[in-house]
């Protein structure tokens, strides 16, 4: 199956690259932040309990979650831009600690990966655990004081305090209990601190198209 596995911390430019990746190979793109922003954003409009596994899990399984190209659908609604709100950010992280969360979402994605007979899949746990059999495994980083500054450039904000939100996800991402957002193993590691866009896409085609004929 040629899917390529994109994971890495908040703020890496994994949106950015993947969809570049994506354009570049013709393989379609999965953001799966995406489907556990909506997930969250189900349990914000709701009032439940971020914290209670149980509820939040049947709210992942019950929930419809449609994640195209340019539009993350929530029961059927546009909710693209709700998803990248500070409430969000603030819950998503918690709601995606939980196992029955990741269960629901793991399977769907991996149906996508089959209906789509491969991908450019983005997230924390897609070479480690969704897919770790992926031809190509990227894991994307860059320091925090770059990720910082290029979510402040994208969505505006208080440097210091998108400092402090992203340092929170990394926390909580990093060191959860199930499949928690590491390296996996045979992942090249790419860090975009100190280079461009184009720079980091081309790296990564490259990587593909060495594997994807050999
Ligand atoms: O990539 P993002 O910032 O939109 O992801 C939002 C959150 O979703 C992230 O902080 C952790 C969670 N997530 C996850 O646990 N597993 C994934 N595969 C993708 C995202």
């Amino acid at each position: 199956m040629r899917v390529i596995a994109i994971d890495g911390p908040a703020g890496a430019g994994k949106s950015t690259v993947a969809r570049q990746v994506s354009t570049a190979t013709g393989l379609r793109y999965l953001d799966t932040g995406a489907m556990y922003r909506c997930v969250a954003l189900e349990v914000q409009n709701s009032a439940t309990d971020p914290n209670d596994a149980d509820a939040v899990g049947k709210i992942a399984r019950e929930v419809s979650v449609v994640i195209e190209r340019d539009a993350a659908k929530l029961n059927g609604v546009d909710v693209s831009s709700e998803i990248r709100s500070s409430e969000i950010n603030a819950i998503v992280s918690v709601i995606a600690a939980h196992t029955p969360v990741r269960d629901a979402m793991r399977e769907q994605q991996r149906r996508w990966i089959q209906a789509q007979q491969g991908g450019v899949v983005e997230g924390r746990d897609i070479g480690t655990v969704v897919f770790p059999d992926a031809i190509l495994k990227v894991f994307l980083t860059a320091s925090p004081e770059v990720r910082a500054e290029r979510r402040v450039g994208q969505t505006g904000g208080d440097i210091k305090a998108v400092a402090a939100s992203i340092a929170e996800r990394d926390h909580l991402d990093s060191t959860r209990l199930d499949s928690p957002l590491r390296p996996s193993e045979g992942s090249v590691i790419v860090d975009s601190s100190n280079r461009t866009i184009e720079e980091v896409v081309a790296e990564i085609v490259s990587h593909f198209e060495r594997v994807d004929h050999g």
